[in-house]
């Protein structure tokens, strides 16, 4: 199977420039050897035309049958070749051997190779069955017949391969040698990038949807000469950008909720002096018509409830702010008894079941807010199930955390609304809560209360099933 290219840019650059300097290496190798080649190849043919012929010339005597008349090979190197052609047929062949003659058996096929070779003096390579390669000249001799001398090709050969396998060996160690030295230049050179992407990797993982954000510095690579320091410069940008939105969004959250407060807080007097008159016309002694006396009860109620709105508004925008809550040991098993006898109080069709362990339990934390979260919880259990439901409150303690659950077997709470439950203004049914009184911001005190004493709340319901769990830590 083909291995896939590498993807990485560190990857790309390194087998890029091994690949071009094997490129180089395979230019400049095959031009050398071609060159050596050509430079040995005149050296044989200049070595050839001035030997003329004399040893195939020669070899005429050499066929007489006097033995004495052996063919001239003074002066002729080893294995040189000589042979005699008289009307376009091989008559004589020889080679020099140990510095005598030797006839030659040629084969048929070379006598025609050699018959091939024109007679003009210029080098020609051929291949003969008998010998091997060889590089030969033709030339006319005194009577008509032509004089064929031939030295052999294989010096020249091994020559050029033993330039080949020396170069080979040496750029193979020098490709080697790139690879490794560039991948580690590569990359040094690619470590601002890497500091970029971790950079970038930083800020991605910030929380970045809501409250105070602390952004990185900006990046030192910022050279605009370079394309590291091209990218840094943006990226740069870019996070002064996001800090600048990110602050103005924190601002104007900020803005709102001092409104929030400042308008919870500016109402709390008008809605307190509503009901305060509405009291005391309520208790008037003189005979009221009926329907003002019912108009005056209406407003007596709606402003008891336009209270208790204003001060869970309050509350909510002063825990969102962060305003520190008190930091003291709290009794919650004292705590769940009170809340609890308020809850029967107020719901006697219930059924309300403690479930609380023998020795008392506390945490540390604001206890105001605690019992009015876990009020909160009774009172969902009360005013969103019908009479008769069973309502159990445990508490259970470990070293390091404290549970609070609330649960009752009402008809639970529809899974559509189960996510956010604990937003403000949620609530299953709108038109009949309006009429009995319910807001939708009593989960989300509880959340906002539980979240700033670090605690988490968890939400399990299914009808039958409606189960409130806050885990408060100890410490
Ligand atoms: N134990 C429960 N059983 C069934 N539904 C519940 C239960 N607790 C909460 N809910 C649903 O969740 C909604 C939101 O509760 P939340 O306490 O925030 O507001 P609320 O009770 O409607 O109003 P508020 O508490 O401000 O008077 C409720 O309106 C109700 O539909
Ligand atoms: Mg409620």
């Amino acid at each position: 199977m083909r291995r896939p290219p590498p993807r990485t840019l560190r990857g790309q650059l390194t087998a890029g420039l091994v690949a071009l300097l094997a490129l180089a290496c395979l230019g400049v190798g095959i031009t050398t050897a071609l060159a050596l080649r050509g430079f040995l190849l005149g050296r044989l043919d200049d070595q050839l035309s001035a030997s003329g012929g004399r040893f195939a010339a020669s070899l005429e005597h050499e066929a007489r049958p006097d033995a004495d008349n052996r063919a001239d090979t003074r002066g002729q190197a080893e294995s040189t070749l000589g042979a005699r052609l008289l009307n376009g047929r091989v008559t004589q062949a020889a080679v020099v051997d140990d510095a005598t003659d030797r006839h030659l058996r040629l084969t048929d096929g070379d006598r025609h190779t050699l018959a091939a070779v024109p007679a003009d003096g210029h080098g020609r390579s051929v291949r003969l069955s008998t010998l091997g390669a060889y590089r030969v000249t033709a030339v006319y001799g005194d009577d008509q017949d032509i004089l064929i001398t031939g030295l052999p090709l294989h010096p020249v050969e091994e020559t050029v391969h033993r330039l080949e396998a020396v170069e080979a060996a040496l750029f193979g160690a020098a490709l080697v040698v790139t690879g490794i030295a560039g991948a580690v230049w590569v990359r040094v050179s690619l470590r601002p990038l890497q500091r970029v992407t971790a950079r970038a990797a930083e800020v991605a993982g910030l929380p970045l949807a809501s409250g105070e954000i602390a952004m990185p510095g900006p990046l030192p690579d910022t050279d605009p000469r370079t394309e590291v320091g091209q990218v840094g410069t943006a990226l740069n940008h870019m996070l002064g950008h996001v800090e600048d939105a990110l602050t103005r969004r924190q601002a104007s959250e900020e803005r709102l909720r001092q409104f929030a407060a400042d308008a919870s807080h500016e109402l709390r007097t008008p809605v307190a002096n509503i009901r305060g008159h509405a009291e005391s016309a309520l208790r008037h002694p003189g005979t009221v018509p009926g329907e003002v006396h019912h108009a005056l009860e209406r407003i007596d109620a709606e402003s008891q409830r336009m209270t208790r709105l204003v001060d869970d508004l309050l509350l909510l925008a002063r825990l969102d702010a962060g305003r520190p809550l008190e930091h003291e040991p709290v009794d919650l098993t004292l705590l769940i008894l009170n809340a609890t006898d308020d809850a029967r109080a107020a719901g006697p069709g219930h059924h309300w079941v403690l479930d609380l362990p023998e020795e008392p339990v506390t945490v540390p934390g604001d206890a105001h807010r605690l019992q009015q979260a876990i009020g909160n919880l009774l009172a969902n259990a009360r005013t969103h199930t019908p009479p008769g439901t069973e309502v159990t409150i445990t508490l259970a303690a470990d070293p390091a955390d404290v549970s609070v659950s609330v649960s009752d077997d009402g008809p639970g709470i529809p899974e559509e609304l189960q996510s956010e439950v604990f937003g403000r203004f949620v609530r299953a049914d709108h038109a009949r809560s309006r009429s009995t009184g319910s807001t939708g911001l009593g989960l989300s005190i509880v959340h906002a209360v539980i979240t700033a004493h670090d605690g988490i709340i968890t939400l399990d319901s299914s009808p039958g099933r409606t189960t409130f769990r806050l885990t408060l830590p100890r410490r």
